[in-house]
């Protein structure tokens, strides 16, 4: 095995371990280790295994590094024991004997841990196509379920390791040391979680993280540091409202859109994209080689030199222009019909481009995904719900549109931050839509909602009871006269309780 091949294989085991470096002179990339990231990526796949507790002498010299208080205790969550176990609840479970999907209630961590050991359930170690989460965004709002990991000063500079200078004084200013406080325990949330579910995706599987701006470049430099750099796919935008009104601006703009983050598993990812429509194509001649549209047949590139004339076979009329195709092909186009020959000298010849031609039958998608007018999700889960149950849930169609773009077949879809369910509805009627049979794994923790919020009014006692509901009524609400039909007809699920989340379970530091 070549070095070249060894460092690759170092990669791919330890993600972000390798970097590469340009002769600035040949222009020529060479791929390096790098001995701090090999360190770090060693004590995050193997944990108390990895032998080097302490920094080595490689880690001493200054280098490039994204670290925060806490992170060492946070990586070493991903590998430490889990003290919980899966409790099937029959009893809280639809159809359990003939579905694969599962809701499980408790902690993501432990249960991303089982999932990946296959404790109590299968394995889905290397099994899952899309992970999508959309986890607190750390606005410092407390919603119904803990959005804010802005420690106070107290504890965060208590547990910060001290910095002194050569005197022995304490070097780092409370203040200046601000941002620290408010993103460590975000990301000392977030690392164990990435870690683990990372061991979760297939080769050909990728990650969809839903964010704001409160969290996306930490967010992003984590990714980088879990996935691997170079396993960066796209940095996905859409809008959540069409004008700024009822947006407070700050600065004179006002902020409409939100991030999906997406990192693959290896390269074998792709996105599917979506079906190539036949809008913009029409076959008022009856054409025997089907619909078609009007388009150009001119060069942009070529040179003027390269024009030569085209005839109109049933005129006679001869046309000079650079076209984008050669003489023969031309000619063939014309004998064909396939060329659109203006009534009058002087105007444009034009080409039928036929819908039937293109090989694939999808399209890639756009980074910019448009509007999901909350306006519309709102109406939709007050029919399916009765009431607005849950707050800022993601939009329906955006969640259907994800899973288009990016599952299909039997792929198992795995969302760790459930909430009220809004991924499990969107693949439950996705199937029946498309006639696939992807199957859905979400974890919510039994999180209690306020008696005096909607929800609590409408009767939940927690965030997971809610989104139980919520797949049961998605799953009601399918007409089978309308689905596909391949579609199959599951709606059921199997639910795993890991009963109420233990002080380790949730420990962030
Ligand atoms: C932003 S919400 C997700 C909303 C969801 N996408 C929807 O459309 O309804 C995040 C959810 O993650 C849950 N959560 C937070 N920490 C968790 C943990 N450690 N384990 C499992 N769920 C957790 C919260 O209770 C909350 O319901």
């Amino acid at each position: 095995m070549s070095a070249r091949d060894k460092i690759e294989r170092l990669q791919q085991l330890f993600p972000g371990s390798v970097t590469e470096t340009q002769d600035p002179e040949t222009g020529q990339v060479t791929l390096r280790v790098a001995p701090e990231q090999l360190h770090t990526a060693l004590q995050a796949a193997l944990g108390d295994a990895y032998c080097s507790a302490e920094k080595t002498m490689l880690t001493q010299v200054e280098s490039y590094a994204f670290t925060w208080p806490g992170k060492t205790a946070a990586r070493q969550q991903a590998t430490a024991p889990v003290s919980v176990q899966f409790q099937p609840r029959p009893d809280l479970s639809k159809d359990p004997e003939t579905t694969s999907n599962q809701l499980i209630i408790g902690d993501n961590l432990a249960a991303l841990k089982l999932l990946r050991e296959g404790s109590g359930t299968d394995s889905l170690a290397g099994k899952v196509r899309l992970i999508y989460i959309d986890p607190p965004y750390n606005t410092g709002n407390a919603f119904i379920y803990p959005d804010n990991f802005r420690e106070s000063l107290r504890s965060y500079t208590a547990r910060k390791p001290k910095t002194t200078d050569p005197e022995g004084q304490k070097a780092f200013d409370d203040d200046a040391d601000h941002h620290g406080r408010i993103h460590a325990d975000w990301l000392s949330f977030m690392l164990p979680r990435l870690i683990v579910a990372r061991d979760l995706l297939r080769e050909d599987g990728c990650i969809v993280i839903s964010i704001d701006e409160h969290e996306l470049p930490n967010l992003w430099k984590l990714c980088e540091e879990v996935f691997g750099a170079e396993n960066f796919v796209e940095c996905m935008v859409y809008d959540k409202k069409s004008s700024a009104k009822g947006v407070p601006p700050t600065k004179m703009i006002a902020g409409v859109h939100e991030y999906m983050l997406v990192f693959q598993r290896s390269s074998a990812f792709s996105f599917i994209g979506r079906p190539r429509s036949e809008e913009g194509f029409y076959n008022p001649d009856n054409d025997p080689r089907g619909p078609w549209r009007n388009t150009n047949c001119k060069s942009t590139v070529k040179d003027p030199r390269e024009a030569f004339d085209v005839e109109d076979p049933a005129t006679g009329r001869r046309f000079r222009d650079v076209w984008a195709f050669s003489p023969a092909e031309m000619a063939r186009k014309a004998a064909a019909g396939e060329l659109l020959f203006p009534k009058a000298d002087g105007g444009q010849v034009r080409m039928k481009e036929y819908f039937n031609a293109f090989r694939n039958a999808n399209i890639p998608i756009k980074s910019s995904w448009g509007l999901y007018d909350a306006q519309y999700n709102t109406q939709y889960l007050t029919r399916l719900m009765g009431t607005k149950v849950f707050l800022n849930p993601k939009h329906i169609r955006l969640m259907r549109d994800l899973l288009a773009y990016t599952t299909q077949g039997n792929d198992i879809v795995l969302d760790f931050f459930g909430g009220s369910g809004t991924t499990a509805d969107a693949l439950l009627s996705l199937n029946a839509e498309d006639g696939h049979q992807r199957r859905f794994v979400l974890v919510q923790l039994d999180v209690p909602v306020e008696p005096s919020s909607a929800a609590g009014k409408a009767g939940y006692t927690t965030i997971a009871d809610l989104c139980r509901d919520r797949i049961n009524r998605a799953g009601a609400a399918l007409n089978p006269a309308e689905a596909h039909p391949n579609w199959d007809g599951n709606v059921g699920y199997r639910v795993l309780d890991l009963g109420p989340p233990t002080p380790v379970d949730l420990k962030v530091d």
